[in-house]
Formats: C-alpha cells, structure tokens, sequence
C-alpha cells in the first residue's frame, strides 16, 4: 500500500508510540519471518488508531479459498428445523440477542457497498462507529451537533432524545387485541419513515429498534432523575452527567451481563485479571477484523425464526387468544426499512412485552436465543432487500466471503496462535454439512467464522463460545473500554453502578428495564376495564340525513363514523345506507362492515368468515346472549385494515392444507410456513389465522 504524504505525517505524530514504530520496523528488518504485509498491518493498526480496521494476528496468512467452496459451505449453514424447541438454548433469554446487535453496532460499520475486492487491506477500510462501548449509536455527537435527535425546545444542557409515537392499532391483523391507543413506543421518524436515530441498522428488525428505544428512554429516564453531584465533575452539564452514567451502566452490563451469556466466563476473567495477551494497539484502539468479521457475528446463530412478542403476536396454541406468532420476516416488515408493513408508523400492537425477552417475572413466556451453533434460521438465508437466490441474500455467504475478501486466518492457525486446543477435522466435520467441508478440505483448514461457531457447538455446549471465540471477544471488548480514556475502566476502575438494581452496586439488564419502567407498555389494554372498542348501532339512512345530523342524534362525531364505515366523502351518502355508528365517545373505532345474518349463520362462522372473534362482534353489537342471533339481523363487524401489503389473511377451513393454500394463493408452503412460523407444516386448524403471500 503506497502512503500519501498526510499519513506519513500521521505516522509521526506527537503522542503516539514511536518506541512501537521503531520495534516494528526492527522486526520487519531483521526478517524474524514478518511479512511485509503484517509489518503494514501493525503499523496500520498502532498509527491510524480509530476509525479503522486492523487486524488482531497479523502474522497469521490469509485464507481465501474459492468463491465456490464457500458459498455451498454458507448454504449447508441452515437450520433444518428452525422452530424445534430442543435446539434453543435453555439458559439465555432472546433478548440479548438484539442487545448483542445494538452493542455491534454501537461498535463496528463497514460502510462498504457490496462484497469489497480481494486481497483487501482492512487497514483501508474505514470503521464508520467509533470502536469504544461509547453509545455513539444513540448520542452520536450531542444535542449541539446532532439535535435531530434531540427534543426541540429544551436546554440543550439537559437534552433529552425524541421518542416517536405508535398509531392506534384496533384489532385488525389482530383482531382479538384490543384497540390500544398511540403510545410513545416507536423510534422518531420523519414523513418517509426513516428512523431518526443515530445508525439506521438500529431500524432493520423490529427488535433491535425496540432496544435502541430502551436506551433512548433510559436516557431521558437518568435525565429526568439525576441526583445531584454525581458522577462527571463539576463543571459537567447534567445531560454529560446523564451520558456518563447511562454509558457507564452500559458498559457494566456488557461486560457483567452480556458478555458471560456468550463466552466462557474464565477467559473473560483471565483477560480482566491478566491482561490482554493478542490485541494490541498503541493509544486509541482499532477495530479487529478476527471480531467484527467473525468472532462477534456469533450472534447471526442465535437468532429465532419465530418470537412471542406480546400478547398480540405469539403463538396460539400457547395463547388462544393471540393472533399469530411474530416471525422474523414480520419484525422485518414493521421496520422504517420494511416500509412498517404499509402502516404509518408502528403500529400500537407491536410494541414489545419484554417480560418475553428477558427474565424478568414471566419464565413461561420467555423467548430463548437459538443455540450456538453453525446453523443459521432460513430466514437468514433470504434477507429482506437481496434478490432471492443471489449468494449475497444469504448471510452466512456474505459472512464467509467477507471473511475471505478482508483475509481472515483459519480457525486452526488462530488457535495455534493463542494456544487452544485445535479442533480435530473429525469435530470440524461432524455434523449433516461434513461432506462439503470435506469437499473442499474445510475440515483442515476452517474458514475463522464457521470454526468458531463449530467450537461453540464442541467446547461451549451450544451456549458459549470455546477457546479461539472467547479470547477474540473477551479482548476487544475489554480492550475497547482500557483504549477508551472516557470508559468507566479507565476513570474508576472501581466504579460500581450507582443506579436502582436488585442486588445493590451490579447492574443488568433486567435492572435497566425496570428502571425505565416501560416494560410492557400495552398490558393495561388487554385488562378487563381498559381501553376497548366502542359498541356500534346499526342505522339506516333515511331521505334527508346528513352524517352531521346522524352524528348528532348518537352524540358521537363525523369523524368517528367516516372512519367506520371507511367513507371517503362525508357529503355522499345514501338513503337506505346501513352505517355502523360509534355511539361510545372517545373511544377509537376499527373499520366496521354490516352483515345480515342468514339462515344458519352462527356467530363462529361469521367471526371466521370475517377473520374476527365472536368476542369482537359481541362486544361491537352488545349482544347479550352469543347464541342467540336471528335471520335477518343487521351486525358490525370489525375488519381487517392492516394487512401487510402483498399479503391475504386467510382463515383455515375444514380440508385445508398448505399445498392447497400456496398453489390458490400462488405461492409455496414454505414460504406460508416461514410467514407464520408453523412448527408443523402437517398441523394447522380449522380456525387458524394464516397470513399469505401472495405470489
Ligand atoms: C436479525 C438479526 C440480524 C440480522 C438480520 C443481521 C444482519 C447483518 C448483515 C446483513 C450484516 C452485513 C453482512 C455483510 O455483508 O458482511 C451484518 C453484519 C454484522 N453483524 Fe449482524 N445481523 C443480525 C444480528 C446480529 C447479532 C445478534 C450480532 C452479534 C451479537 C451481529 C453481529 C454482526 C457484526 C459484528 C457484523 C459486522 C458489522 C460491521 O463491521 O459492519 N448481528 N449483520
């Protein structure tokens, strides 16, 4: 790599380790068997600092085998049976998973588009998050330089973030939800959705953006609580004060709370007592590659195809009432990226329930991580926004062929290197993908990402990282927060959290929740007595009527009944028009449509026919006894208005099956299967509510 003037000058720049520059070149000149290309990455790695990539074992040569390999390889890392309970991993709640993102991308973004070069320095790939657990993802550079993020009209000495706003869900997609108002529940947005936030990534699954929102609202949480004379000296406003404390108690749980779900607690251990034995830097640290393009995307295996997100979204042979599970390709939708599935914003009822998510009172609920392993969800294989069938569309593809184009080392020489036990070709080669790791020789020389994972599965039983895995993770993270002068390790390393926990001077992530108190924001909704839908008359429009005058003689609005009766023109209506009036104020109203019950008709059929729940029409119409209906009587019925775009809703019938429903909707099973998260394709009910994509 030829160096222009303006980093030769870096590399002598006052402050920096020179007694480092001049050992490097020492050891490159005396040829102690450096490359000229680990002499560039040292030198990278000690001068150019943040900012940038280096490497964390740049002796170690480079793998880049064929495109080829690789790719069947990443396709043979899918998940056979992607919602088998047996292969979830007992111990560790889902939702630090999407804490594990939101800290990634807290971290490390290579902003390159596409798939870089081969034979691609990393130094020259620039780190567009600083490498410091410093939540620059959610402050980036305060209110005075981002107040974007910030509410307008306060001091910016005691800044706040801006909190978006839900839109009213009323049954709908769900109909046995309840209508749940707007709540302050979604990330900022503006007019085309985009989130206002400080990385985007933090908006590509609904999960991830409800954790940024956490952390925004435990920002505005210390704010609004912050006592007097606390950390950050004297002369710091009270929103630094806030940012220090809330980025401290972060750091707590990271390495106190995160980091022992994933990795064995005696590395990490041995790093905090011992030191760091391989990641080295001078000053300020960079971003090793062995991590971000390996090591750390240990999270891509655990993420779920299927979650239990609320009372809403889960499954319903766990929960009649729910309407059906949150498949990832749904947390996908409900995204700005995923254009909020055609809604507006965030709709009320996806608000997450993170009594699911961590162990908070409800261990029934509890969502788990899927295990460590080397197999990733189907839907990892086909993300949103990559055309089908494209390696590229498959994550663990990009994974692997990244990991090739930045130079990554196999997995054995990393663990010569730090002095693991190597796992044996016959380990590496075990499981149902052994053929092609054999095929082109992966079980000798393993791509680091894939052996790591595979070390997971042999050392870690499934649920922690092994040898190569834990020494990578448990050095960059403490390395980041020892290379961070404003980090809680460097100022007071023996800082305790100061914060409301349940055990006194720790932290985690469950306290963090409870502090903000913003654990399950729609319950309250579902109780009996809370907010619910209004009861509709049935009214027939005589000659003269106006909705005004209609409006008036049941005390409700024009709005409340247009909005029903989805009219368009409040002037155009029609004598002998049957209209469903709201006739409780104040209470928002789902789209209604009239039926006349026929001969037969029993309110089960009706509540199916119109993808709604007895519970619904009875509530809608007050009917005092659901067996008794008669021929001939006019009913409200609430109707679906918030299907996703390119979607039908469609309610099992006796002698459906999949095959069935995917050639009618020219789609395929296991796309349905995918959508809904159906455990057994061979098991649906008559009843069933499917969500289909429409071919
Ligand atoms: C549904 C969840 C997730 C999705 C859809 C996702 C998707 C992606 C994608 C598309 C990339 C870029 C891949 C490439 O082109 O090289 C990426 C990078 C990455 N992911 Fe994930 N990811 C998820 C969860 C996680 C989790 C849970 C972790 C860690 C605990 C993680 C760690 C990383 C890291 C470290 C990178 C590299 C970031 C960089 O340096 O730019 N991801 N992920």
């Amino acid at each position: 790599m030829q160096r222009g003037h303006g980093e030769a000058d870096r590399l002598i720049a006052p402050g920096q380790d020179l007694q480092e520059f001049d050992r490097v070149m020492e050891s490159a000149a005396s040829g102690e068997g450096m490359s000229a290309q680990a002499v560039r990455t040292i030198l990278s790695n000690n001068f150019t600092g943040p900012g940038r990539f280096g490497k964390m074992f740049p002796g170690l040569s480079p793998f880049r085998p064929p495109d080829e390999g690789l790719i069947a390889l990443g396709n043979g890392m899918r998940e056979a049976q992607p919602t088998e309970p047996g292969l979830d991993d007992p111990d560790t709640p889902a939702g630090f998973t999407y804490l594990g993102q939101f800290i990634d991308h807290d971290i490390t973004r290579d902003p390159t588009q596409g798939l870089p070069p081969l034979d691609l320095d990393p130094a020259a790939l620039e780190n567009a998050r600083t490498p410091n657990l410093d939540l620059d993802c959610l402050y980036l550079n305060g209110p005075a330089v981002n107040p974007e993020l910030y509410e307008p009209g306060v001091d910016p000495d005691r800044a706040v973030f801006r909190v978006g706003t839900t839109i009213e869900s009323s049954g709908g997609i769900a109909p046995n939800s309840p209508t749940i108002d707007p709540l302050p529940n979604d990330l900022p947005r503006q007019s085309d959705k985009k989130a206002i936030i400080g990385d985007d990534r933090n908006d590509e699954n609904l999960l991830v953006a409800q954790t940024h929102l956490a952390f925004l609202k435990f920002h505005n949480k210390v704010m609004e609580t912050l006592p007097q004379g606390d950390d950050g000296g004297s002369d710091a406003t009270p929103f630094d004060k806030a940012r220090r404390l809330v980025t401290w108690h972060y750091q707590w749980i990271v390495l106190n709370d995160f980091l022992p779900e994933i990795i064995d607690p005696d590395v990490l251990d041995d790093v905090r007592r011992n030191g760091r034995r391989f990641y080295q830097f001078t000053g300020r640290p960079f971003m090793p590659i062995e991590f971000s393009v390996a090591a750390y995307r240990l999270g891509h295996s655990m993420v779920r195809e299927v979650y239990n997100h609320n009372r809403a979204f889960a499954d319903r042979l766990v929960e009649p009432d729910a309407f059906t599970p949150a498949t990832l390709f749904l947390l996908f939708q409900f995204t700005g990226s995923g254009g909020l599935a055609g809604q507006a914003a965030l709709p009320s009822n996806w608000v997450i329930d993170w009594r699911r998510f961590y162990e908070l009172d409800d261990p029934d609920l509890l969502n788990l991580t899927r295990r460590l392993d080397t197999k990733l969800i189907p839907q990892l294989h086909s993300l949103p926004g990559m055309p089908p069938g494209q390696p590229e569309a498959s994550l663990a593809v990009r994974n692997l062929l990244r990991g090739s184009r930045v130079g990554l080392p196999t997995g054995q020489d990393v663990a010569q290197a730090v002095g693991a036990t190597a796992l044996m070709p016959d380990q590496i080669a075990d499981g149902d993908d052994g053929a092609i790791l054999r095929q082109h020789g992966f079980d000798q020389q393993t791509p680091l990402w894939y052996y790591v994972l595979k070390e997971a599965e042999v050392q870690g039983q499934d649920k922690r990282l092994g040898e190569v895995g834990s020494r990578i993770v448990a050095e960059v993270f403490v390395g980041l927060l020892e290379g961070d002068e404003n980090s809680f390790l460097s100022r007071q390393p023996d800082w305790e959290p100061t914060l409301p926990s349940a055990t006194p001077g720790d932290f985690k992530m469950v306290d963090h929740l409870r502090f903000v108190d913003d654990i399950n924001p729609i319950e309250s909704f579902f109780e009996p007595g809370g907010p619910q839908t209004g009861v509709m008359r049935v009214y027939t429009v005589q000659a003269g009527d106006t909705l005004t005058s209609i409006a008036e003689e049941f005390g409700t609005s024009v709005e409340a009944i247009t909005q029903a009766n989805g009219i368009d023109d409040p002037d155009l209506i029609f004598e002998g028009q049957i209209l469903c009036v709201p006739t409780t104020p104040d209470v928002p109203v789902p789209r209604m449509q009239s039926y006349t019950v026929q001969a037969g008709d029993t309110l089960i059929g009706i509540a199916d026919a119109f993808n709604t729940t007895v519970e619904a029409i009875v509530r809608t119409n007050d009917i005092a006894d659901p067996n008794l209906i008669f021929e001939g009587q006019v009913l409200c019925v609430p109707v679906d208005s918030d299907i996703p775009p390119g979607m039908v809703l469609h309610t099992v019938r006796p002698g459906d099956t999949l095959g069935e429903l995917a050639e009618v909707f020219g789609t395929t099973v296991e796309e349905i299967v995918r959508v809904n998260g159906i455990p057994d394709p061979d098991f649906i009910f008559v009843g069933q509510r499917l969500l289909i994509p429409r071919g």
